[in-house]
């Protein structure tokens, strides 16, 4: 058994959580349990970042003591993992002392020792929103484009982190391929900053103005920069610094650091520099995905485009949300999501599409064949291939011809090998979509076949018909369990078969006993669809 470690990155929880938030937990949620299913022992980490100028500004504007403040706001963040099915194995919050202040601090005493922190003089611009130092170059017009808001100029005594001298190293490690980043393009981005020349870092702020956060060890003056503090949480949570690292010692380093690409530097280059300067080995890799944007624009409340996870689930189930954001965006790329293109997707992949689809089988084995559908002969299985144009089974080079594919053929080479290819290149998304043809293909099996007028003449044709859709929906909800996890425990209900089969279960598997249940996804109506664009959360 393989250990495989992934995290997501920590949301800072200023605002309540946001569609994007909704995207990186899913993602993870999804190679996590794909993971699982191979047999891997997978520890898959999130949490809450919960200190900083940012943090403590919107617990006073919201007139809230700070701890109570990111108490209730953290509890938003379980509750939507909660809701949209996220496995998580631990969730770690940064203002937790017991978990996490000790791996923090015994980081920057680690960092410390080395020599590698010293005191100096920062002048300069902060951004609150991105909680980082910036410079004019990352600004337009003197405006942080992100926040729409001039950063401020401070002026402070603080610690530095010596980041500079880390910088030739990180980069090695990146072109060697020690350190993977996913994307190549997201790669090649990082490359060219480290090409340039790296400035050391200020990793503190003094703690009359900044005392949301944690005390620097031996100098209560300060507190740790907030990324200082929020990258630690990735080992703090394996209890790096605590009394037992018996974790750290099972999963670190991490298999893969799941993040927006907004925040890759600080996990290309500063989280990486920090582990360097504390004798600790590198992640493996850094996914970086991209940002859900609606209507052509980036999400922001002023413009009140903000899609927010939770009536979204309200409205449509957790399921459907999954499949949205794992089928629909882009593994890497950036998208644009708007209310209207989610109900349309629902409703021809899932209400018309899957839902349909196992209904009508469903009903079909029932009054055919009172839900009892056995395996018949393999000759009989031969005589029934998919009649379709070969364009709809996407054949590719494959020289698949019509007449000699049955679904069961289509499963085994084209089905699998793709679903397993499209994991291996890191596209979960396309993983899911093979999936989602294998549906398509089923549903074009019954408009070739019209079951329904056959059953008259020949029955014993009709029962190896519906073996075929049978089996392979059974087959589909297995491959679906990493995205959909909801929805292949649902069939395996109507299919009568236990949720847990593996791939060696189900191709053993002779017969199947149907019942009718509810539509796996009922029909929304767009006029009663209540997904609001503006969020109200409910008090926790
Ligand atoms: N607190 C830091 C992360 C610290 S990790 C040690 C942070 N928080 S955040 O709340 O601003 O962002 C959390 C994640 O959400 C980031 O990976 C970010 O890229 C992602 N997203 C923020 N907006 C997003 C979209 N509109 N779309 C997709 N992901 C988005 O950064």
């Amino acid at each position: 058994m393989s250990k495989f470690y992934i995290t997501t990155s920590i949301p800072y929880v200023n605002a309540p959580p946001h569609i994007g938030h909704a995207l990186e937990f899913a993602q993870a949620d999804a190679i996590a349990r794909w993971r699982r299913m191979r047999g891997d022992d997978v520890f898959f980490l999130t949490g809450t970042d919960e200190h900083g100028a940012k943090i403590a500004r919107a617990a006073e504007a919201a007139g809230k003591d700070t701890q109570v403040f990111v108490d209730e706001q953290s509890q938003r963040f379980r509750d939507l993992v909660v809701k949209l099915s996220i496995l998580p194995s631990d969730m770690i919050r940064t203002s937790d002392k017991e978990r996490h202040w000790p791996g923090a601090q015994e980081m920057w005493k680690r960092i410390t020792d080395r020599g590698d922190m010293y005191k100096g003089v920062y002048k300069g611009l902060y951004c609150v929103g991105h909680e980082a130092f910036v410079t004019e170059r990352d600004l337009k017009d003197g405006v942080c484009e992100d926040h729409g808001k001039k950063p401020e100029y401070i002026e402070e005594e603080n610690y530095f982190f010596h980041l500079s001298e880390y910088a030739a190293e990180v980069k090695r490690q990146i072109e060697e391929g020690y350190l993977e980043v996913v994307p190549r393009s997201r790669r090649n981005e990082i490359l060219a900053f480290l090409s340039e020349k790296v400035e050391d870092i200020s990793f503190s702020r003094p703690a009359r103005d900044i005392p949301w956060g944690i005390p620097v060890p031996g100098d209560s003056s300060n507190t740790m920069y907030v990324w200082c503090d929020a990258l630690t949480n990735y080992i703090s949570a394996l209890g790096f610094g605590g009394s037992s690292d018996e974790r750290m010692r099972t999963y670190w380093p991490c298999d893969v650091h799941l993040v927006g690409k907004d925040i890759a530097r600080f996990h290309a280059l500063i989280w990486p520099a920090m582990l360097l300067s504390a004798g600790l080995p590198l992640p493996k890799r850094i996914f970086v995905h991209g940002h859900i944007h609606s209507g052509g624009k980036k999400m922001s409340k002023s413009l009140g485009n903000v899609i927010d996870p939770f009536s979204l689930i309200e409205t449509y189930g957790a399921e459907a949300v999954r499949y949205i954001l794992l089928g629909h965006v882009p593994a890497f790329g950036d998208t644009d999501l708007t209310l209207d293109r989610i109900h349309e997707l629902y409703t021809a992949h899932l209400a018309n599409g899957v839902g349909n689809l196992v209904s009508r089988v469903t009903a079909m084995s029932v009054q055919y064949f009172e839900g009892s559908i056995s395996r018949p002969l393999d000759a009989l299985l031969a005589s029934v291939p998919f009649k379709s144009d070969i364009d709809v089974l996407d054949a590719g080079d494959r020289n698949l011809k019509v007449g000699d594919v049955t679904p069961k053929t289509f499963i085994r080479d084209v089905t699998v090998p793709r679903y397993i290819i499209s994991w291996e290149r890191y596209r979960s998304d396309e993983a899911l979509q093979e999936v989602m043809v294998l549906l398509r293909m089923l549903d074009r099996y019954i408009q070739d076949y019209e079951p329904f007028k056959l059953v008259k003449s020949d029955k014993e044709q009709v029962q190896a018909i519906l073996w075929n859709l049978v089996s392979s929906i059974h087959h589909a909800s297995y491959l679906l369990r990493p995205f959909l996890p909801g929805t292949a425990d649902a069939i395996a209900g109507v299919l009568g078969v236990p949720p847990d089969e593996t791939q060696e279960d189900l191709a053993r598997r002779t017969a199947y006993t149907l019942t009718k249940r509810g539509p796996l996804f009922p029909r929304v109506d767009p006029v009663r669809n209540k997904a609001q664009t503006t969020h109200t959360p409910p008090s926790p």
